[in-house]
């Protein structure tokens, strides 16, 4: 049989030099990173911006179909160097996910707590399929964290949550790559904000590749609540958090810190996105540029637009909008549309009456 070299490159090889590993670190990698930034055509056409360039760093292509894999590659490489043999993680779902695949890539018992029945099915089936031990909790996600944080304090079951510092360290990755693309950063980068670690992650990212001096600016972060789940927008945590875009369903962001130091060190904002602002970007992406993204990815396309009605951007500038996650995680969402059904008998001539 002939013997082809599989080029295997995730973030930790790429981005070695940057990231806390040595010789000694196991890389537990699953090639993620590395994923498009592709330019938007119709957006800015739609919003009428003239010398505007925006693009999409679509995070949803992935191994596990979001950005989570960024932060997990060197989390769970971090847990297994350190000797831990479990790791426990609350999710709203893309964390569940990616911490089952790359637990089970290196044997590690992965247990996940989930809000029950908030979570998009996609996610869910891949916890299963990757052989996590899944457990639904009768509460948000804040309260499954909290007793996350309780069951991992004697250390003997590694949380991997964005509160693990590798977690955000690996995120970061996702910063270079587009400073590596664009030559330089973006005047504006735009995100969704959830337990607010990858706006942290980004942040980190953007200012430790100027210091090394392959930037010479930083961009302004934009990030993006949903209004039913704003705590950082309101100033206050959410007993109740609500939204369509379950992923960024979270009332008490553990990087809440993080998040607002981002928004003030940078010149940047934190505002809130509806659920029908958030649902009309989501259409517009898959519709109209053919990138499927999730919803809660969507609340960052969702920010722009209404940034843009605001004239808010200035010419000559580039925006990166982070697509988190990949549109195919949430199928209950994308078919609740009352999309046409055609069925007909199987002859051309049936055919051919509907499509005409
Ligand atoms: N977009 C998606 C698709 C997410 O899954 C998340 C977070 C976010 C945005 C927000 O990122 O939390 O770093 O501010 N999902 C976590 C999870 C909470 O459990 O999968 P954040």
């Amino acid at each position: 049989m002939p013997h082809y070299a599989v080029k295997k490159i995730g973030i930790i090889e790429r981005y070695q030099e940057y990231l806390p590993v040595t010789d000694r670190t196991p890389i537990i990698s699953l090639n993620e990173g590395n994923t498009p930034l592709i330019l938007a055509e119709a957006l800015p056409v739609e919003l009428g911006l003239k010398n505007i360039r925006i693009y999409y760093k679509f995070e949803g292509l992935n191994p596990t179909g979001s950005f989570k894999d960024r932060g997990m590659t060197l989390a769970i490489s971090k847990a297994v160097e350190a000797g831990s043999k479990a790791v426990m993680c609350a999710s709203t779902g893309n964390t569940s996910a990616s911490a089952a695949a790359y637990a089970c890539r290196c044997g590690l018992k992965c247990f996940v707590l989930i809000p029950e029945g908030k979570i998009a099915k996609g996610k869910l089936l891949q916890a299963y399929r990757y052989g996590a031990k899944v457990i639904m909790v009768e509460g948000n996600f804040d309260e499954a964290l909290e007793i996350v944080k309780e069951m991992t304090q004697d250390g003997k079951i590694t949380l991997v949550n964005s509160i693990n510092p590798f977690r955000i360290e690996g995120q970061k990755t996702g910063a270079f790559e587009i400073v590596d693309d664009l030559g330089d950063a973006p005047e504006y980068h735009a995100i969704p904000v959830g337990n607010a670690g990858n706006i942290t992650a980004y942040w980190k990212g953007y200012k430790e590749y100027k210091k090394a001096g392959k930037s010479e600016k930083l961009p302004k972060m934009l990030g993006f609540q949903a209004a039913g789940s704003a705590p950082i927008v309101l100033g206050k945590r959410v007993e109740k958090p609500e939204t369509l875009a379950t992923a960024i369903r979270i009332g008490n962001p553990a990087s809440w810190q993080g998040a607002t130091a981002a928004r003030d060190e940078s010149g940047g904002l934190i505002d809130s996105v509806t659920d029908e602002e958030i649902t009309r970007a989501y259409r517009f992406i898959a519709e109209r540029e053919g990138v499927f993204a999730e919803p809660a990815s969507a609340a960052g396309v969702a920010g722009v637009i209404k940034l843009a009605q605001k004239n808010f951007f200035k010419e000559g500038t580039r925006i990166v909008i982070t697509l988190t996650g990949s549109g195919l995680k949430d199928p209950d969402f994308a078919l609740s549309f009352e999309d046409p059904i055609f069925k007909v008998k199987s002859t051309v001539k049936a055919v051919k009456e509907v499509i005409e």
